[in-house]
């Protein structure tokens, strides 16, 4: 038994997610750990939220909460969504943990004992009445580039232009409005990457296996400009994880926190930790420790396009820095974007389909089958109403769905709800039991190779093989000829809903488990040999015609929904 750790992006805690978010890290980590443990390989799959940072911080204020308040909300909120959506974590967990608190304190404790953290002095502005340094985000002023006078410290939205907080003109306190703003010295910890540059960059150069979108840009990091460059990993904020060394003060960083992005990948392994402390599990070592078991393991990383670098250089150098025997990312799969209907996503103005929305108005199968058969890989890619529909309907509706109700339902009238006996198979299901296996084989050797659309692409093949079966067989007409030969095809028939309900289950879980149950049958093992796998369910084996498993969207629902969804503009 193989043994597989995965890791999901973790979402920003401000705020529900959308369609595109999904698709880009936790869904295809979902589908990824459901097929590793449906081939009865051991998984130990792990996501949680990212709860620290300006964003955190005034999403908050934004709601009127104190942010620790705000943030333990919103991780059950996001955690109930992610239960409708069925990702199937072992733990959903918090990168505001106390676990998290001592890990990242921890690290940057090795790494300043080995030399690979130094202090930075910059010059930051300082709201003595706020009594805090502000962040860029925290200060507005008019743009000295275009007069708009609620330029971020940023950037301006107005002309786009990219500012630094001593540009602008008339600066002031997004908190307070205090323009008393100050400019101080202020010291910060940098990660010493260009020390650990090439040890990275030979790792990555061995990882040949990696799709190029990962690949390339890590690369891109390590060559552009001059090159992979030491970054901050402190910020003057309240809300985050105390800078430390290991357990210890650290002289001159007292009110400061660590760098959201610096804590939240160390979240990975303090969310086994949690996993353990919340009694799910007895063992975290073995899945992170190399020096206790975790070099047999395969560990997978899910994320966007935008959180490669992090991943492939920060990250890594945050543990190969520390020269302890930390388990290492074997594959890392990233996603382009999906767009919405012609732009992008947009949050703020309300634009596309968001995750609690989805759920609303279609089951979680509709959306995983939609999203993961069209997962941006090679390109971005995206979502049309006129394509999900068109999708649900063809491919869920269609095939899948149409085959166990029209096999099911002619048994039912025909032989009654048991599995029929019948005579012995031909040529023509010789053939097809051929045909499955090598689409079966094929969607196994997709999924090993992490290709998402491929693999649903050989999936639906599969299903669509069992409607030509079905087509060419007819037992409709076979059957006052030739009763027994119908009554084989029928058998066979049955036994496929059974195949397909086992083998689409990492894709649609629930009308996966709802076909199991209408079969009545618990038998979910992975198909080896086809012949085999297609005669579990036994002649007199009784079964239930499934309730619709999936139904059509009318034009008239995708109208509605392109309309509700389209955000102001
Ligand atoms: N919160 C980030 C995002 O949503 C992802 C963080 S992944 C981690 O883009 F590795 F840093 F944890
Ligand atoms: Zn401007």
């Amino acid at each position: 038994m193989a043994r597989h750790l995965i890791t999901s992006a973790i979402p920003y805690i401000n705020g529900i997610k959308h369609l595109g978010n999904l698709v880009g890290s936790q869904l295809p980590a979902d589908l990824f750990a459901r097929y590793q443990r449906a081939r009865g390989n051991e998984v130990l799959f792990l996501c949680a939220t990212d709860e620290h940072g300006t964003p955190a911080e005034l999403a908050a204020a934004k709601a009127g909460k104190p942010v620790a308040e705000y943030c333990a909300e919103m991780h059950e909120t996001q955690s109930k969504i992610a239960d409708g959506f069925r990702l199937s974590f072992d733990h959903f967990g918090r990168s505001s943990s106390p676990q998290n608190h001592r890990l990242t304190q921890h690290f940057a404790g090795v790494l300043a004992e080995r030399g690979l953290i130094r202090e930075v002095s910059e010059t930051q502005m300082y709201s003595p009445t706020d009594g805090r340094y502000l962040p860029d985000r925290y200060i507005e002023g008019t743009c000295p580039n275009c007069g708009f006078e609620d330029a971020r410290g940023d950037q301006c939205d107005n002309c786009t232009k990219q500012l630094d907080p001593v540009d602008l003109i008339n600066p002031h306190s997004v908190i307070s409005g205090a323009t008393d703003l100050e400019m101080r010295e202020t010291k910060h910890l940098y990660l010493c990457q260009s020390l650990i540059k090439d040890e990275i960059e030979a790792w990555i150069d061995s990882k040949t296996d990696w799709p190029v979108l990962t690949t390339s840009i890590a690369r891109k990091w390590l060559h552009d400009g001059d090159g992979l460059q030491d970054r901050g990993i402190t910020r003057d904020l309240d809300w985050g994880i105390p800078v430390k060394k290991g357990e210890e003060e650290w002289p001159g960083m007292e009110g400061k926190v660590f760098y959201v992005w610096f804590d939240a990948p160390i979240e990975y392994i303090a969310c086994a930790q949690e996993w353990v402390d919340a009694g799910k599990g007895d063992d975290w070592e073995r899945w992170w420790r190399t020096d206790k078991g975790a070099d047999d393991v395969t560990y997978t990383q899910f994320m966007g396009k935008d959180n490669v670098p992090f991943h492939t250089l920060t990250f890594p150098a945050t543990i190969l820095g520390s020269g302890e025997p930390w388990k290492r990312v074997d594959y890392i799969k990233s996603f382009n974007y999906l767009n919405y209907d012609g732009g992008q996503f947009s949050t703020s103005r309300g634009r596309g389909v968001f995750m609690d929305q989805a759920l609303e108005i279609l089951p979680a199968d509709y959306w995983r089958w939609w999203l993961l058969s069209h997962a941006p890989e090679s390109s971005d890619a995206e979502f049309t109403w006129e394509n999900f529909q068109s999708s649900v309907n063809k491919d869920l509706a269609d095939v899948l769905g149409n085959f166990a109700s029209r096999v099911t339902k002619f048994c039912r009238s025909k032989f009654g709800e048991v599995v029929p006996e019948g005579g012995a198979m031909g040529a023509l299901e010789a053939k097809l039991i051929a045909d499955l296996a090598e689409k079966i084989r094929e969607y196994e050797a997709q999924m090993e190779a992490h290709e998402v659309r491929k693999a649903a692409g050989a999936l639906r093949a599969a299903w669509v093989l069992g409607n030509e079966y079905l087509q060419e067989a007819a037992p409709w007409s076979t059957l006052k000829a030739d009763p027994e030969a119908a009554a084989m095809q029928i058998r066979l028939a049955l036994n496929m809903i059974r195949l397909y309900a086992v083998i689409s289950a990492p894709f649609i879980p629930d009308a996966s488990a709802q076909l199991l149950a209408a079969l009545k049958t618990q038998d979910d093992g992975w198909p080896g040999d086809l012949g085999a796998a297609l005669s579990v369910l036994p002649v007199g084996h009784a079964f239930e015609v499934p309730e619709v498993t999936f139904r059509k969207i009318t034009d008239a629902e995708r109208e509605e929904w392109q309309e509700r969804f389209a955000g102001e503009r």
